[in-house]
């Protein structure tokens, strides 16, 4: 369905055609601010947590097994970064395995984990057309669907009121050509239910940031203007959304066009931008040459991040190449973290601490005589 059709539809709802104005203005950060106490770092080794400007967070999606499983993996965590994603837990079919049955423990560990060691939350996701419980069936009449959905993020978002800075709302509800993905959730809703999905979880938490997030959106193609038109839409009609995530998964021979036009273009909307998922896959064998140009790509995309006022994060997806997505979903890709599958730096950590080093305020030269 066109993105133009949910404008229609949104205005077909009733909205009320008014600008929607963040309670907090874009790119002011957390309104939780984040106590910048690094957990201890090897004496002398400077971290991508030290090293952040303040209102940018630095963030990794964390696998629930590395947390309980690895100190090492958990040093690693508290020490670089000072915000977390959740890589699945906090997924619906991982918290409702079963109607009205709720698995918090994963979940509770990651946030408790975060919140011990001074770092952001950041909840991923409320609304996806991936992992949506086997129990939810379409063969529901739609105002089933609605219910269900409806208490699943009110639940949720309810949950982590106050523990959370900000919710990926909706993931990936754009298709490749830009218009609305052919979901459960479209074709039993109607394209309402983003707007719907928005306003529940500001009910349930006005103080988090709520996002929408996407891939394939990080340079200027159709599925970013589609992106952008949606977005405006959406606030036009007073919907909550205060926030775009860029996924970023990218492969290390394919930099997006125009990164930094593209967020600016997103902030001109009021709104926030992220980097949510970072990676950069590599064609196997890694060499050192494409583990440069990995590199180089990384430092790109946080150059582009910091040079634009409104984005607020820049989380990777998984920090060390022994717990990435990429292998087993790109055959012939890896290698796409910051630390090998030994923890050991790589030329992107070193990148990026090299970039961040650059980017400090220049120490005012001393006064003359
Ligand atoms: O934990 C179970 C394990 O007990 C079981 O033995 C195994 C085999 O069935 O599955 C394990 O769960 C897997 C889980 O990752 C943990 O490894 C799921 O099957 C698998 O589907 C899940 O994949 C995740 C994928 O999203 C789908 O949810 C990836 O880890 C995760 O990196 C990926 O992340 C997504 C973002 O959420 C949205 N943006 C794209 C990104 C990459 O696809």
């Amino acid at each position: 369905m066109s993105v133009a059709l949910v404008a229609a539809a949104l205005l077909a709802a009733g909205m009320a055609l008014v600008r929607y104005a963040p309670e907090r203005p874009p790119g002011d950060g957390d309104a939780r601010p984040v106590p910048s106490s690094p957990a201890s770092a090897a004496p002398g080794r400077e971290t991508l947590r030290d090293l952040m400007p303040p209102g940018v967070k630095i963030g990794s999606a964390v696998d629930g097994r590395g947390l309980s499983l690895e100190p090492a993996y958990r040093a690693l965590l508290g020490t670089e970064f000072n915000a977390m994603t959740a890589e699945n837990a906090m997924k619906w079919r991982n918290l409702e395995p079963l109607p009205g049955v709720y698995a918090w423990t994963g979940a509770d560990q990651l946030v408790d984990f975060a919140h011990q060691h001074g770092q952001a939350v950041y909840g991923h996701t409320l609304v996806w057309h991936s992992d949506v419980p086997k129990w939810v069936s379409p063969d529901w009449p739609a105002d089933q669907v609605r219910a269900v959905l409806q208490e699943h993020v009110t639940t949720v978002v309810s949950r982590y009121r106050g523990r959370v800075w900000a919710w990926d709302v909706v993931n990936e509800v754009l298709d490749e050509d830009g218009t609305l993905r052919d979901t459960l959730w479209l074709r039993k809703l109607g394209p309402g239910y983003v707007a719907d999905a928005f306003r529940w979880a500001h009910a349930a938490d006005p103080g988090a940031r709520l996002f929408i997030n996407d891939y394939g959106v990080e340079g200027r193609t159709r599925k970013s203007d589609a992106l952008l038109k949606l977005v405006r839409d959406l606030r036009r009609a007073g919907v909550p959304v205060d926030g775009v995530g860029f996924q970023s998964h990218l492969r290390w021979d394919q930099p997006p066009r125009d990164l930094t036009g593209n967020l600016r273009r997103f902030a001109q909307l009021g709104v926030s931008v992220a980097i949510t998922e970072l990676d950069v896959r590599v064609a196997l064998p890694a060499t050192p040459q494409k583990l440069e140009r990995q590199a180089t790509l990384y430092r790109q995309v946080l150059r582009a991040c910091l040079a634009v006022t409104a984005c607020v994060s820049f989380t990777v997806w998984g920090f060390t190449d022994a717990r990435s997505w990429i292998p087993g979903y790109h055959r012939g890709y890896g290698a796409a973290c910051l630390f090998d599958g030994s923890l050991a730096p790589k030329p992107a950590h070193a990148a990026l601490l090299d970039e961040l080093r650059r980017q400090l305020p220049r120490a005012a030269s001393p006064s003359p005589g």
